[in-house]
């Protein structure tokens, strides 16, 4: 569903992305790993057409990306790093952003697919709200509403549970792992949350100089990783336990 080939991005002379090669199969949840400003981000919107590339190619579903990038991008939603909501625009409006347009509903089913879209991410009743009246979880499952509103078969989540409480990442886990099996949706996840990776991920990539250092199932993370990426995982997991207390022993 997903296929990179050679991806390359380049700002100014700062080489972000050199020669990815990533395919992410249908239905699969591929989680993506790194420091911060090696690059996550720059590759989901290479992905979703939302920037170009260098050099090299991408795929969604058997489609260029950098060819036709509005036929890739009608079957993807992005899910982005800051909620990235309209801030005039009541939390419906904001669920309705593209679907008023492309989806031929009337105003009584735009009422209900908005409402259908926020019960999916547990928001029912808040249509009527304004961003400003959110919490920073709300506001990033609102925005997971508006993607679905796509009815994408690929979902892109940048950083979808950071900064969230650890019963609203586990809903937003179990979200991500319910639309696979439900709706077959293809989901790459890029995160910082290793407990969260390791609970939704088939596979996960780690990010490294711009280079794809590792790519592989979670359980092989500590024998074939990088030192940096065991790095990241003692450190992840040492701030979770510092900030948990005791209420992440049940999880
Ligand atoms: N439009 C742009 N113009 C110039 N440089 C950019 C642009 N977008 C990103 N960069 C640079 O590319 C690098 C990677 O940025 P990116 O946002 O992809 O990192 P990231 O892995 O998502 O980091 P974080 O974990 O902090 O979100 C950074 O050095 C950033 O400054
Ligand atoms: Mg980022």
């Amino acid at each position: 569903m997903i296929r990179t080939e050679a991806l390359t991005k380049r700002f100014g002379g700062r080489t972000v992305l050199d020669s990815i090669d990533l395919s992410v199969g249908a239905g699969e949840i591929v989680s993506v790993m790194g420091g911060s400003g090696g690059g996550k981000t720059t590759l989901l919107r290479c992905i979703a057409g939302l920037i170009e590339p260098t050099s090299g190619r991408v795929e969604v579903d058997g489609v260029d990306v950098i060819q036709r990038p509005d036929e890739a991008r009608r079957h993807l939603g992005m899910v982005f790093q800051s909620a990235a909501l309209f801030d005039y625009l009541s939390v419906k409006e904001n669920v309705l952003f593209g679907a008023r347009r492309w989806s031929g509903l009337g105003p009584r089913e735009l009422d209900r697919f908005a409402e259908e879209m926020l019960a999916l991410v547990g928001l029912e009743g808040t249509g009527a709200l304004m961003p400003a009246e959110l919490s920073g979880g709300m506001r990033k499952r609102v925005g997971i509403a508006r993607a679905l509103a796509a009815r994408p078969r690929v979902m892109l989540y940048d950083e979808p549970t950071t900064g969230l409480d650890p019963v609203t990442t586990y809903q937003i886990d179990r979200l991500i792992v319910d639309l696979r099996d439900r709706l077959g949706v293809t989901s790459l996840v890029v995160s910082h949350d290793v407990s969260s990776v390791f609970r939704v991920s088939d596979r996960v990539a780690f990010l490294e100089g711009g280079r794809l250092a590792f790519l592989g199932d979670p359980d092989e993370f500590e024998s074939r990783g990088t030192d940096a990426m065991r790095e990241l995982v003692r450190k992840a997991e040492a701030r979770r336990f510092l900030e948990s207390g005791d209420e992440g022993a049940g999880r």
